[in-house]
């Protein structure tokens, strides 16, 4: 086997030229099964690859493993479809759906499925639960079970518990928590090149076994912090959630920008410059989405209510992002004295960031709820979204580019910040609109321009 994979490794290095990938290709013995195959377990596991680990890569959705066998990748992510090819090339990843399988032939188990948010706000660990019942009947030796994905801080306890509860001996596995701070659209260079690595566990035996894991990284310098496992599940959520504190407040001083005449982007720019505030997640917009703000931000209330305590600053976060993501169409609404009624409103992007097909919570589907309520005819176009928000708007038309979206259109919403939105032609604009009227929700083009076209428009504080 391994002598299969320096053939490869020589392969790979010939066809991409790359003598790094010759170094990283050979370093390890070590077969890790990453379990969920979604946004951070397909990232994760091709990372793990791409560093020179074996790694099987092993969900239930049996359409998206056969897409990966096929060399099709399931999601849109920049830079993701290179680093997969490359190491399935040299042998170092595989895709299945037996997840037992995986799991009897790996020694590190880590566990990436989805942990969405419930009802009353608390993570839903259903997944999570499946995998270990999967564990508790296939394992067959000594594993290190990793939490990959975002778990409630004793979450780490909890496992320990229920698998000995299943019957499986204390010696037979350690756990480690190794929250993943990757961010979609830019998901391999995060991965690859991380701003920290954080493994919190109580077994010195895991630990080294993680290094191993993570040698390349130490290699590279990367930041490492050793801990135990319920600071490192505590790091997971008190990031995420001081991010989305970050942003919810640079968008109400954008919204105090829209009342008083200031300019936001000066306002953050000079901001920025102060070393301890730092000038990034300094961008106002429609109102933080995805998959991780919302849940992870919900999942530490239900865990200081859990607790006997309030968080007021992070449950302010979510009220003011709630109000934040209503803002879009209601500056559209205002722009046309609330009569949009059979209106043709176009909708550039759909995404809840740029560089992602993604759109779980994704202030679009506010700004599109709003905008039907009021009797307009969306016209949308996305680069990767537009499959994605079928499923929740099979009714709206979807466009083929941008300016079939604005084709006679009587006013737009700009919402994801696409490179391509950055440098609208706003002659065409002018030319194929109806009426020049638009919101620019990310603050993407230059207000003088729009002007000198004589566009009717808002901005987020931008002025
Ligand atoms: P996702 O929905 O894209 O992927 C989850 C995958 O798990 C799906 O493919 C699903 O089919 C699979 N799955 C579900 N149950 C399974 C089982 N029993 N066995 C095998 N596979 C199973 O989710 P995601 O966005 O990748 O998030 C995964 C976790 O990572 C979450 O806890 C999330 O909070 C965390 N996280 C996500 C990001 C991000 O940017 N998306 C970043 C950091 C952390
Ligand atoms: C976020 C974190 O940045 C990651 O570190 C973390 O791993 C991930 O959540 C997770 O736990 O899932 P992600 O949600 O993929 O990553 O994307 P971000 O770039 O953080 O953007 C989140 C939201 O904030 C988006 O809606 C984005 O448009 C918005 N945003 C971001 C702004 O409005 N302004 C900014 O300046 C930055």
């Amino acid at each position: 086997m391994k002598l299969r994979i320096i053939i490869y490794s020589i392969l790979y290095c010939t066809l991409f030229n790359s003598t790094q990938a010759k170094i990283i290709k050979e370093q390890s013995n070590l077969t890790i099964a990453v379990i969920g195959t979604g946004y951070v377990g397909l990232v994760t596991g091709v990372g793990l690859a791409e560093v020179g680990n074996k790694v099987i890569c092993a969900d239930v959705d049996a359409k998206k493993i056969q897409m990966l066998k096929n060399g099709i990748i399931p999601i849109y992510e920049p830079g993701l479809r290179e680093i997969v090819d490359s190491n399935v090339l040299a042998g170092l990843i595989t895709f299945t759906t037996d997840i037992a399988q995986a799991i009897t032939q790996s020694q590190v188990i880590f566990i990436g499925v989805g942990t969405p948010m419930n009802d009353n706000g608390s993570a839903n660990l259903t997944y999570v639960k499946s995998v270990l019942d999967t564990i508790a009947s296939s394992i067959n030796g000594f594993k290190v079970i990793v939490t990959k994905s975002t778990v409630p801080v004793g979450t780490g306890a909890w496992i320990r518990h229920y698998l000995e509860e299943k019957g499986v001996s204390r010696d037979l596995f350690s756990l480690v928590s190794n929250p993943e701070f990757l961010r979609e659209g830019n998901a391999v260079s995060d991965f690859l090149h991380p701003d920290r690595i954080v493994l919190g566990t109580e077994s010195e035996q895991a630990l080294e076994i993680m290094k191993d894991v993570y040698k390349m990284f130490t290699n590279q310098g990367t930041r490492f912090i050793y801990t135990n496992v319920a600071t490192s599940e505590t790091i997971k959520y008190a990031s995420n959630a001081f991010l989305a504190v970050k942003l919810s407040y640079i968008n109400e001083i954008a919204n105090l920008c829209d009342a008083t005449g200031a300019d936001i982007k000066t306002v953050a720019f000079a901001m920025g410059l102060d070393k301890r505030i730092s000038p990034l997640f300094l961008n106002p917009g429609p109102g933080f989405g995805g998959s991780c703000f919302p849940k992870d931000s919900q999942a530490l209330l239900y865990m200081a209510d859990q607790n006997h305590m309030k968080m007021p600053v992070v449950q302010a976060s979510l009220i003011t992002n709630e109000i934040q993501k209503t803002k879009p169409a209601e500056k559209l609404l205002a722009l046309f004295n609330n009569d949009i009624q059979n209106k043709k409103i176009a909708i550039l992007g759909l995404a809840f960031k740029a560089n992602t097909d993604d759109i779980r919570y994704s202030p679009a589907i506010n700004t599109i709820e709003i905008l039907l309520d009021h009797g307009a005819i969306i016209h949308a176009y996305d680069p990767a979204a537009m499959d994605n928000m079928r499923a929740i708007f099979p009714h709206i038309t979807y466009c083929t580019s941008t300016y079939d979206a604005i084709n006679q259109a009587e006013g737009i919403i700009i919402m994801t910040e696409w490179d391509e939105f950055k440098t609208l032609d706003l002659q065409l604009l002018s030319d194929l609109m109806r009426n020049k009227v638009l919101v620019d929700a990310r603050n993407l083009l230059d207000i003088h321009q729009l002007k000198e076209f004589g566009f009717i428009f808002d901005t987020m504080g931008h002025h």
